[in-house]
């Protein structure tokens, strides 16, 4: 069995498996290339020969343990027909979610069809992986989860203290929950189909999780995450799959009853507390800071050291705590991964 998923079949596989949240992006040379010749970042998102191209290039690279389909957690409020627009240093833009109409016009019946383009992406790969020799490199398929993908939708784009979104979630509940629905029912059929096109694990980004009080995070992060990890693995057997509770902090305790095999731990939290509040055969992901990735030398080793003693001996996949930044050096990744594999 492929490293990554013995580590998620509950194994402290060791030295652990690593790869690097966003490592196909524009700290590569060979990535800035390829977008600089597509017209936007939905554009690139949707022709699988390129897609495919720049989810393999971090692997030819670095040969990590695992690809990410590259693609986005906005493209399924895109492929629901929701507006999307990425703007050149602002982000994500979409049009704000705020009314029973916003609601109404979501239209699921549409999704497989868009899509379409994203399956294509996961069978290239899958294919480019063993025709290139990468035959232990596990293909991670991903979403957003619903209430992160709710916040860029109801916002319409990034948010400081994302107040439109949890204020929604207060002052319209049966509104809000409707929205959760049909992002929980759509989330389950493009995770599904991604298996059936070839994705090995799937990871669930829930990266505003920590926005929400207690009881809205039990209802809107642990909730929906329950439903889509049961209905995923009642389709798929045994399909792995990693939830990223990001800044959930101690109500990370909770994730263990959603029934993932891994959970992704931020840059913030102590990954040995998060991890003692978890089942012991739960694979912990995690969480070098990405700015000690642009630091580098020592500071980075620092780190990595650290994290890497707090979790010998358990099921764990060294990550960062976030995605990769930009600016990062990608000789500062090739030592990183050096000091990860000699253990
Ligand atoms: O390499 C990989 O990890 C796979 C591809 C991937 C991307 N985004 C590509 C991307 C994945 C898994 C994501 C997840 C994602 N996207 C999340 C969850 C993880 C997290 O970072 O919290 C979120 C919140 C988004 C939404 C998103 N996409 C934002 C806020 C932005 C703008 C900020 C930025 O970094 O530019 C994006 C754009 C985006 N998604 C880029 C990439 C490579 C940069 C766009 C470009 O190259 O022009």
């Amino acid at each position: 069995m492929k490293r990554l998923l013995q580590t998620l079949n509950g194994e402290a596989v060791w030295p652990p498996p690593v790869w690097l949240m966003r490592q196909a992006g524009r700290y590569l040379p060979e990535y800035r290339a390829v977008r600089a010749g597509v017209k936007d970042f939905v554009a690139l998102c949707t022709t699988p020969a390129l897609a495919a191209e720049v989810t393999l290039q971090p692997i030819r690279r670095y040969r990590f343990d695992a690809a990410i389909l590259f693609s986005d957690i906005l493209m399924l409020p895109w492929a629901l027909g929701h507006g999307l627009e990425f703007k050149e240093g602002e982000g994500p833009v979409l049009p704000k979610l705020r009314d029973e109409a916003g609601v109404g016009a979501l239209d699921p019946a549409r999704v497989s069809d868009r899509m379409a383009p994203i399956m294509e992406t996961v069978r290239l790969v899958r294919t480019g992986l063993l025709a290139e020799g990468f035959g232990e490199t596990t293909l991670i398929g991903f979403a957003g989860a619903p209430f992160t993908v709710a916040c860029y939708m109801v916002e319409g784009g990034g948010s400081k203290d994302f107040a439109a979104v949890r204020g929604m979630a207060y002052a319209q509940p049966a509104l809000f929950q409707r929205l959760m629905d049909v992002l929980t029912d759509a989330t389950i059929e493009y995770l599904s189909a991604q298996v059936v096109a070839g994705a090995e694990a799937l990871m669930l980004f829930d990266s505003w999780a920590g926005v929400l009080s207690p009881s809205l995070f039990r209802k809107h992060c642990i909730a929906p995450a329950s439903r889509i990890v049961a209905a995923v693995r009642a389709r798929h057997r045994g399909i792995p799959i990693i939830g990223f509770p990001r800044l959930a902090g101690v109500m990370t305790r909770d994730y263990a009853a959603t029934g993932v095999q891994g959970v992704g731990v931020d840059t913030g939290s102590d990954i040995a507390a998060v991890a003692a509040m978890l089942p012991a055969s739960m694979a912990v992901q995690g969480n070098l800071d990405p700015l000690a990735v642009v630091a580098g030398g020592t500071a980075m080793a620092g780190e990595t050291a650290a994290i890497m003693h707090a979790m010998r001996g358990r099921p764990f996949i060294f990550n960062l705590g976030h995605g990769i930044v930009p600016q990062t050096p990608p000789d500062h990744v090739a030592a990183l991964l050096e000091q990860v594999r000699a253990g």
